[in-house]
């Protein structure tokens, strides 16, 4: 494929570099300015482009800003995009209506969202191989996409438009919600004079078994049992080594209590 990449941030040169070893043509690089496109344009090859420059007859515009300047760059590639057979963003929240300038000049659009974090090009596009693809677009653009997802080793499903924002918020409870409960799981570790190294074991079974068997048949621990005196004694220490911490134990709790259906048990307490 011949493919445009409109925002050399993060996840747009990701993109592009696993596209490139995947054998695909990276034709031009777009940024604000020429200025700020050359670094990444020079890693392919490629031409460095302003927005606002025509964009070359290709098979795929990705557009790679922020979600929430995916309108206005819209607006802006519009005038000048018609020779492009198709243009997605890569947002897992933003509709594609966010393109309607850019459908209502004959090009068709979609979204691709990679489920997977992209800290940096480099790591990035290491870990799109093996990520799984939202793909929000209809026939033919639609299986360019999967083409697309498949030939870097990704795992491409279709999303509707409307479920979107359903969709990022569940890409967010497994991106984030963890990552919350780790930073006061490794403060009270701290507090106990045990390194936060000793939980990994344990997490990556957790982790593991959330997939094998789901997250809520993998709970295990006094909130799963009904254990409500344990629990009063870890809320006891929360309050004692890290207060700081003291009301999102307490919501933690609430929602693992709702997971374990032992709410009723636990009400007094929290
Ligand atoms: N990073 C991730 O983990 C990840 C994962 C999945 C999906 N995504 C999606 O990928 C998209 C981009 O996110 P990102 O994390 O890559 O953001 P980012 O690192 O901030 O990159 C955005 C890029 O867009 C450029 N840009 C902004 N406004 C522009 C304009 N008017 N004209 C041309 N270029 C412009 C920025 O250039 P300047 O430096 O000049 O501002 C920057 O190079 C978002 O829709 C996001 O939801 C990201």
């Amino acid at each position: 494929m011949r493919i445009v990449v409109v925002g050399p941030g993060r996840a747009g040169t990701a993109l592009a570099i696993a596209a490139d070893q995947a054998g695909h043509d990276i034709v031009a690089v777009f940024g604000r300015t020429h200025e700020r496109a050359r670094n990444a344009a020079a890693r392919f090859g490629a031409m460095a482009q302003r927005v606002g420059d025509p964009v070359p007859p290709v098979d795929l515009v990705l557009i790679a800003v922020r979600d929430d300047a995916i309108g206005d760059i819209a607006d802006s590639l519009a005038p000048t995009i018609g020779d492009a057979s198709g243009a997605v963003h890569l947002s897992g929240a933003t509709s594609v209506e966010a393109l309607a300038p850019i459908a209502a000049v004959g090009v068709a659009t979609g979204a691709f969202h990679p489920l997977q974090t992209l800290p940096n090009p480099e790591a990035g596009a290491a870990r799109l191989g093996g990520a799984w693809f939202a793909v929000t677009a209809d026939s033919p653009l639609r299986e360019l996409l999967h083409e697309l997802a498949a030939s870097i080793g990704g795992f491409p499903f279709d999303l509707d438009d409307a479920h979107k924002p359903a969709y990022h918020a569940a890409a967010a409870a497994s991106a984030n919600f963890p990552l919350a409960a780790l930073t006061v799981a490794k403060d009270l570790f701290t507090a106990a004079g045990v390194p936060f190294a000793a939980a990994r074991p344990l997490v990556e079974a957790i982790i593991s078994n959330a997939f094998d068997q789901g997250p809520a048949e993998s709970l295990t621990g006094p909130i799963a049992r009904g254990d409500v005196a344990t629990v009063a004694t870890q809320l006891a220490a929360v309050a004692e080594e890290t207060p700081e911490w003291e009301a999102a134990f307490r919501s933690f709790l609430r929602a693992t209590a709702l997971v374990a259906g032992t709410t009723d048990r636990f009400e007094e307490l929290l």
